[in-house]
């Protein structure tokens, strides 16, 4: 692992959204010295990230639960693509410790609420939305930040809010969220790993 971020890894379960935008956003850049998403990880090989990311030319691999337990596949992995960090973007297995400790503050995740609220374990997608929905919030945001052993407790890099009414529902929270996320996210990462 290099002291600068060249190589990040996407590990993504869903829809790829979040992982598609930061593609977009590392790999058409013109400077040679910023990061590059150079592998998307996934658990699902159902998962629409997977077409997302071989269109955009990354690789990809979809690996079971217990390999991305497995320190010695993990390890090789990473260490084929020389990967320095690592993004989380709707990505729902835990971390295994083995990366945490190869990886000390080069992990983050993004989380779909105001953090402390609504996360930890099955706080995910629109289970979240419809959380804030059945609490009556009105507010909700995203949340960037590091991983550590817990589901979404580790340190805090950023946080930003949107309002939400009394027509929202889960669908349209949703919508207000990714676009939070498409904006605020490849900055944010720029910010912390870019040169
Ligand atoms: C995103 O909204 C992300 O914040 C959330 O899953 C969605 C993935 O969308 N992550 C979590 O809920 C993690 N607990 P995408 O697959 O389109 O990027």
């Amino acid at each position: 692992m290099s002291t600068t971020v060249r190589n990040i890894a996407v590990f993504a379960s869903g829809s790829g959204s979040n992982a598609e935008n930061l593609i977009r956003y590392f790999n058409t850049m013109d400077s040679i010295h910023s990061p590059r998403i150079a592998l998307v990880v996934t658990n699902r090989p159902d998962a629409m990230v997977i077409s997302r990311a071989e269109k955009a030319g990354v690789p990809v691999r979809i690996l079971t639960r217990s390999q991305i337990n497995d320190e010695a596949v993990m390890k090789a992995l990473m260490e084929e693509f020389a990967i320095d960090a690592i993004v989380l973007a709707g990505f729902l297995l835990m971390v295994p410790l083995f990366l945490l400790r190869m990886y000390p503050d080069r992990i983050i995740n993004i989380h779909p609420s105001l953090l402390p609220r609504y996360g930890g374990r099955g706080m995910y997608g629109r289970h979240v939305h419809q959380a804030v929905i059945d609490a009556h919030d009105t507010i909700t945001g995203i949340t960037i930040h590091y991983v550590n052993e817990e589901y979404d407790s580790g340190q805090i890099l950023f946080q930003t809010s949107v309002p939400v009414t009394d027509t929202d529902t889960a669908d349209t929270v949703e919508a207000k969220i990714h676009a939070l996320e498409r904006e605020h996210f490849p900055q944010v990462v720029h910010q912390l790993w870019g040169i």
